[in-house]
């Protein structure tokens, strides 16, 4: 069976696409799970997508997810800013996490650079666009190849 991976969009990428599109882009949230989904479909891994604007629901998703998958790529939206409940829930799952920004968040305002959420992940990626996600997937990817080659 391929390995399964979280692919979690936070509060207000679902309106990508309209939203702000001078920082987002024009690409909507259906293009940028279709680019994983072909990506995915390249590295044998089975993406699973979830997209919410509840901090309490993206929490019970992972918690729900945990033990049957292998990683997780997520774009935690303005929660990256604030939320330690989401900071510990990924840490509490214990999967390799990757975060993932559209945007550099690091040449935005002075808020958004702060990231809570990214010592609970091996890496952040920001400012790359869709290729951030896919990128992120393949990060995953590779620890998930390197830890079958040492079992
Ligand atoms: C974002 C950056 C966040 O600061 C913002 O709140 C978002 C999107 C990004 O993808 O660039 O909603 O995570």
């Amino acid at each position: 069976m391929k390995p399964r991976i979280l692919i979690v969009h936070g509060p207000n990428l679902n309106l990508l696409g309209e939203r702000e599109p001078d920082v987002y882009g024009t690409a909507t949230l259906k293009d940028v799970n279709a680019a994983i989904r072909s990506k995915a479909r390249e590295l044998n891994v089975k993406p699973v997508f979830y997209q919410s604007n509840h901090e309490g629901r993206i929490i019970d998703f992972l918690h729900r997810q945990r033990k049957t998958v292998r990683g997780l790529v997520i774009n935690p939206g303005a929660l990256t800013h604030y939320s330690y409940a989401l900071h510990d829930a990924i840490i509490g799952i214990c999967l390799p996490a990757v975060e993932v920004h559209l945007s550099d968040i690091h040449k935005r305002e002075e808020f958004r650079r702060i990231s809570v959420t990214r010592p609970a992940c091996l890496k952040q990626i920001s400012g790359k666009g869709i290729e951030g996600y896919v990128e992120g997937l393949e990060f995953i990817t590779d620890i998930l190849n390197n830890e079958s080659k040492t079992e």
